[in-house]
């Protein structure tokens, strides 16, 4: 059985991921903030759910996190880790109104906690037989994109995506694929009612990606679909 963690599990594609991979049968390790969300408990019913505390800013809850997931693998390798937990930062984020403390926020996020879980969960992976380390990034991140404003979190996805294609050239040597993934525009909380795909598509393609994933393509900014999504 194959151990995968999700932070940011308690609702949107972090539900989502969590639900489908317990439903491919693996042990699932997933965060959430404070208390576990109802979704999080109603899932809590398999033997195969681990739910364990994590705000991806604090270095402490980082630590904490590292040592809580290498306790319940009871001495098995972690195989994939997918970092999720994201915001999409303040309501004003257009050239003339985003603030730099609300963009700063929005960085540590998106760009600087996906690194710092990396790093203290790396050291559980390298005796996986595939390790995998998968960022959830956005299309919004593309620098042959030609959307505008939102400055705060194209930015952070893009240096998000730039952090990871370091990571997975550092990473190669010890074989662990690290990629960022474009999930689409999904119907949640931060997406909205209005995007282009539900929850369960966007997890559903995102794990068979993630399944799939192999030292070819690491490096890759890939789609939820599994293609190449131009940087
Ligand atoms: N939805 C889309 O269309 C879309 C498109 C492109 C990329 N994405 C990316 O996909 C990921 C998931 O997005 P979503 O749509 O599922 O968003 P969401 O519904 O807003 O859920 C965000 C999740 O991240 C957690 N989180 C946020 N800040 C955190 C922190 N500091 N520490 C720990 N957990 C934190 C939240 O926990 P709480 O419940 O405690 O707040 C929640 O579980 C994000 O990285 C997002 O940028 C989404």
């Amino acid at each position: 059985m194959e151990t995968v963690v999700i932070t940011g599990g308690s609702r949107g594609i972090g539900l989502a991921l969590s639900q489908r991979f317990l439903a491919l049968g693996y042990h699932v390790i997933t965060s959430y903030r404070g208390t576990p969300s109802a979704a999080q408990m109603a899932l809590a019913d398999s033997s195969r759910l681990t739910l364990l505390e994590l705000e991806v800013t604090n270095s402490d809850s980082v630590v904490q996190f590292a040592a809580d997931v290498k306790t319940a693998l009871a001495g098995r390798p972690l195989d994939i880790l997918i970092n999720n937990a994201g915001v999409i930062g303040p309501d004003a984020q257009a050239f003339d109104t985003v603030e730099a403390q609300a963009w700063l926020e929005t960085l540590s996020v998106n760009t600087i906690a996906p690194l710092m879980v990396s790093r203290a969960l790396l050291p559980l992976m390298t005796e996986a037989k595939r390790p995998r380390l998968v960022s959830i990034s956005s299309q919004m991140s593309s620098l042959v994109g030609t959307g505008l404003g939102m400055y705060a979190y194209r930015s952070a996805k893009a240096a998000l995506n730039k952090v990871m294609q370091v990571l997975s050239m550092e990473q190669a040597e010890h074989g662990i694929v690290v990629c960022p993934i474009d999930p689409g525009w999904v119907q949640t909380d931060m997406g909205g009612d209005a995007a282009d795909i539900t929850v369960d598509v966007c997890a559903n393609g995102i794990a068979a990606v993630v399944e799939g994933l192999t030292m070819a393509q690491t490096g890759q900014f890939l789609t939820w679909e599994g293609s190449v999504r131009p940087w």
